[in-house]
């Protein structure tokens, strides 16, 4: 038994154990003693992930007795996701169950948070050289009586009159170094200028090769781009998780978080910059050797790397980055600087600032080069942030003559469409169900997770295939699949591909006409489901399906894209555009062909349905490699027009009629030959769509 006012918690099968205080949720035990457990509507108790399995008896391996009643009382909201059966078995909801006593906590298969497969490639785009910080190199004559003159002054003086530079201002730890390195490189140094303004870094002997990260926060995944600034070739891309995910996966529900918990904002952001530096700190040693194991060596030495041979390894430290900028939503942005990102949730979502800042990477907390700065990129409004900033610096629509439609898919839809002459921005709520949260089976797109899918339009078999797995279903044994749930990219095939084999029709529902032994109801809720992989192909021993709800779910964000597309289109007097860019983390898998026929978007020719991966981590790195883009950036944050889509008179009409397949009444002249004919021309039934 744990001390007074403690429990002691044990979690299977990790053996995670530890004590907690009385009265705290299973999730945030779980946080304490490092177990992962899916919390996709962040604490919400709506989207049902966090199940576990509370163990009864005295388990005398761990000395402990685990009752279901220490798991304190039942909430209505359980309800909601676990049948009177599995009640009785001991199932709860991480979230709602307290600790009020010791437990052994069992977490099953489906509700462990396994790592997300990150993929943000860097894209070669064209960037011109023009970089914030520039490396000088100076000789200065020794001091004399004759000639006395301060050691910064000598530096100065060097400075302009080699390079034209003046007005020079210097940073204090920079100037506390100058002496020790001026002497140490025998009066020969490098000097390290931001934007022509401040001397950042002062270190003995000629260097050519500067080193600067540019980073993308996601709402989930954060990617970091580390450059040489010299050549600007991108040296290593790492990326992981959001460490904030625990807190809640979208947007909403990080506020919520903060709102909810006094240290909520302080934790996010510790979480975050904690996670920056463990970026930063990979990102350096991928330019080590690996290390060497000389314990037979007789020498106890610690293995350093060896000396570059061939320059093969750059050994770079944290201390060579020398300049930093960083993209996010609004959320992300001022959680990172700890500002209040409450409002930012709340019509009209005033964010706290617009502009791009410039602050000390010291004064945040990231421990690269102790003087450089950190770029964060402007916002231009509450639900359009520094992500959608570094996108349009990325596609840089406003040099175009093409209309081009932007479609930045994340837990949250931003839009931008227009081009040289004029540019206009919105968002849209798509909510979590294109990322899996709040479907049957919907999960990240981590090891496991089915990420295509096809169905064949005669037999309606299903073949598909599991990220971890290279080969397709049909090409394996069914024990070695090992599906597990369903993430984004298969999602967007699951509805195309159920519209286009006749399985569901137009407005979302099942065909009723439909014989096939994969479509059944489901004998707990009597709802309609369509099995996607059966229980001997799954590691959760239980059948993978998609449900009614879940369809609607799909429906739901995908009409909330289609009409902010279209009621953009309207504002701007257009019929139809040039290009379709679909951009995200999320835009690198989508299938264009699938997009378009499941409706995610207007019609358009498939060949100008183009994907730009993460454009938003590209627009972070155009402002890292030429300063220029920071301007440009601040240019187009202030001149793109964001416009509210909601409050249109006729938003729910429209959306309403967007949430069909793959609308109601818009015409597809591009899908022709992709869709059986019958189908496309379906007659519209509108019935049985409701909005929630
Ligand atoms: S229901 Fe518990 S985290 Fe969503």
């Amino acid at each position: 038994m744990g001390k007074r006012g403690k429990a002691m918690v044990i979690f299977q099968p990790s053996g995670r154990r530890g004590e907690v205080d009385k009265g705290v949720s299973i999730i945030e035990a779980s946080r304490q003693l490092g177990v992962d457990i899916e919390t996709l509507c962040g604490e919400k108790r709506v989207c049902g992930k966090c199940i576990v399995r509370i163990e009864e008896g005295f388990f005398e391996k761990y000395g402990i007795r685990s009752t279901k009643a220490n798991a304190g009382d039942w909430q209505k909201e359980e309800g909601k996701f676990i049948t009177p059966d599995k009640r009785e078995q001991g199932y709860r909801l991480g979230c709602c169950a307290q600790v009020q006593g010791d437990l052994l906590v069992f977490v099953p298969e489906e509700s462990r948070a396994g790592k997300q497969v990150v993929s943000k490639a860097a894209r070669a785009i064209h960037i011109d050289w023009d970089p914030a910080v520039k490396y000088y190199y100076v000789e200065v004559a020794e001091p004399t009586f004759e000639e006395p003159t301060a050691d910064l002054e000598r530096i100065l003086d060097e400075l302009n009159h080699r390079y034209g530079l003046t007005g020079l201002d210097i940073d204090l730890l920079a100037l506390r170094n100058l002496p020790s390195q001026l002497r140490a490189g025998d009066w020969k140094v490098t000097v390290g200028v931001w934007m022509d303004r401040e001397i950042i870094r002062v270190f003995p002997g000629k260097h050519e090769s500067y080193y600067g990260m540019a980073i993308d926060i996601g709402t989930t995944t954060v990617a970091a781009y580390f450059c040489n600034l010299v050549t600007m070739e991108v040296i290593d891309t790492v990326s992981m998780m959001n460490p904030q995910c625990k807190y809640g996966e979208d947007v909403m529900s990080r506020i919520t978080y903060h709102v909810m918990h006094p240290d909520g904002l302080q934790k996010m952001s510790d979480d975050i910059i904690q996670g920056i530096q463990g970026l930063v700190t990979q990102a350096c040693e991928g330019t080590h050797p690996p290390k060497i194991n000389k314990r037979n060596k007789g020498n106890d030495k610690k293995a350093t790397p060896e000396k570059a041979e061939d320059n093969q390894y750059l050994c770079l430290n944290p201390s060579d980055i020398i300049d930093m900028t960083i993209v996010g939503n609004t959320a992300m942005h001022h959680i990172l600087l700890k500002l209040n990102p409450e409002h930012v949730g709340l019509a009209p979502f005033p964010p706290v600032a617009h502009k791009g800042l410039d602050i000390k990477a010291r004064d945040l907390g990231i421990g690269i080069n102790e003087s450089a700065y950190v770029h964060v990129l402007p916002i231009e409004a509450g639900f359009v942030g520094a992500d959608n900033v570094g996108v349009l610096i990325a596609e840089e629509p406003y040099k175009k003559e093409e209309i081009q439609l932007i479609i930045d898919i994340g837990t949250n839809g931003e839009l931008v469409l227009g081009n040289q002459e004029k540019l206009i921005s919105s968002s849209c709520a798509t909510g979590p169900a294109l990322e899996g949260a709040q479907l049957a089976f919907g999960m990240r797109a981590a090891p496991g997770a089915i990420e295509r899918i096809t169905i064949d339009p005669d037999t309606h078999e299903v073949d598909y295939k599991v990220i971890g797995r290279d080969a397709w279903k049909s090409y394996s044994k069914p024990e070695q699949v090992q599906a597990k749930g369903i993430c984004g990219s298969g999602i967007l095939d699951v509805l195309a591909e159920l519209y286009r084999s006749g399985i569901v029709l137009k407005s979302g529902r099942f065909n009723p006409q439909e014989k096939s032994k994969r479509l059944r109801k489901n004998s707990e809720n009597n709802q309609p489901e369509f099995v996607i992989a059966w229980k001997e192909e799954t590691s959760i021993d239980k059948d993978i399906v998609i449900t009614q709800k879940d369809i609607r779910q799909i429906q739901l964000a995908k009409g909330a894209l289609y009409c902010g597309c279209k009621l953009m289109m309207r504002r701007m007097g257009i019929e139809k555009v040039d290009r379709v860019k679909i951009a995200g983390a999320f835009g690198t898998h989508v299938d264009r062909e699938k997009a378009l026929i499941m409706g995610l978007f207007p019609d358009c020719e498939i060949e100008k349905i183009i994907s730009v991966g993460n454009a938003a981590g590209d627009g972070a790195r155009a402002a890292l490699l030429n300063r220029r883009k920071r301007e440009e950036a601040h240019w187009v944050s202030r001149n793109v027009q964001y416009i509210e889509l909601t409050v249109e008179k006729d938003f729910q009409e429209q959306f309403m009629q967007a949430m069909q397949i793959p609308h109601m009444k818009d015409e597809f002249p591009h899908l022709e030959g992709l869709v059986p004919e019958e189908i496309l021309n379906q007659i519209s039934k509108s019935q049985g769509l409701k909005l929630k």
